[in-house]
């Protein structure tokens, strides 16, 4: 799939699991906060500032340094789909933050001006994003000089089962094509070299990269499944055109490799999020 093809599909996927991000978007944001908080800490926004929060979603990350903007500082919370960024304006609304624009960006064109902006935030969006390297060139010539960005990237997939188990399920039982080298994806840019040289194309300087730990809980089987289908936009279409058997194969097959992670009747799937700070 070109690229222009890959982003016309992934922004339909997008526009259509909304819904089911503003639906989980408090659990969701439960269990990722760690990864803002950090994120958000390395950006260390001041007074006064403009920061720019791009492949926002629901919004949380920017929302978080927007308290500590101030009178004078702005976020300009945004993302391609324009549903997404409606689902992040009522978040906006219901708490209360009133320095909030909200626009719908292609973070690979960003319309904004040269060294514009103070700070730029990407929590999971990098790596679905075809051209990486033009959004990490755009976000360098947005930022002012000294400007700095931090963004979030899923670790490999072994060290996340939490999607890594269903997805590598889906692809043996021939449900989903197995993820082509140099394709977008959750664990593409796991690699911290592969980052690090990423950043440093786009002419950062790499500040740091670590590891965040998460933890997703899910009652059962079933529960994981539910969330799956109104989140995980690959999981939902395939889901939706499974046959019976199918879904009773994927079914059984999470409740077997679930098994290790089993704790008081649920389950407890972690994770590894890969966060960096650049200038
Ligand atoms: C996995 S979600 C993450 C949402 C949010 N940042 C979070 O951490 O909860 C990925 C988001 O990236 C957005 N996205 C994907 N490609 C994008 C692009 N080229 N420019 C801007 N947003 C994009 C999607 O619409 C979606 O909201």
């Amino acid at each position: 799939m070109d690229r222009k093809e890959y982003k016309r599909t992934s922004l339909e996927n997008w526009q259509t699991m909304a819904p089911g991000w503003e639906r989980r978007r408090s659990e969701l944001e439960k269990v990722t906060r760690s990864v803002s908080e950090w994120m958000v800490q390395a950006l260390a926004p001041q007074p006064g500032d403009t920061v720019l929060e791009l492949a926002a979603g629901p919004g949380d990350t920017g929302f978080l340094a927007a308290t500590l903007l101030g009178d004078e500082g702005r976020l300009i919370s945004s993302d391609f789909s324009s549903e997404m960024v409606e689902v992040a304006r009522r978040r906006a609304a219901e708490l209360g933050l009133k320095k909030v624009e909200h626009r719908v960006i292609d973070a690979e064109e960003i319309p904004l001006d040269d060294d514009s902006v103070d700070g730029v935030l990407c929590r999971f969006g990098l790596m679905l994003m075809p051209d990486p390297e033009a959004a990490l060139a755009e976000t360098r010539r947005i930022l002012r000089p000294g400007g700095r960005l931090t963004l979030a990237v899923w670790g490999q997939a072994e060290r996340n089962p939490w999607i890594s188990i269903a997805g590598r399920l889906l692809a043996e039982h021939g449900l989903v094509p197995r993820p082509q080298p140099g394709e977008p994806g959750m664990f593409v840019l796991a690699d911290e070299d592969r980052l690090r040289s990423l950043l440093d194309g786009a002419g950062f300087a790499v500040e740091r990269v670590e590891d965040v730990p998460v933890l997703f809980a899910f009652d059962d089987v079933d529960d994981y499944i539910a969330g799956s289908r109104e989140t995980g936009g690959m999981f939902s279409r395939t889901w939706r055109d499974a046959s019976d058997n199918d879904r009773e194969a994927i079914r059984t097959g999470l409740a077997e490799r679930f098994a290790p992670f089993a704790v008081d009747g649920g389950y407890e799937l972690p994770g590894v999020a890969v966060v960096a700070a650049a200038s």
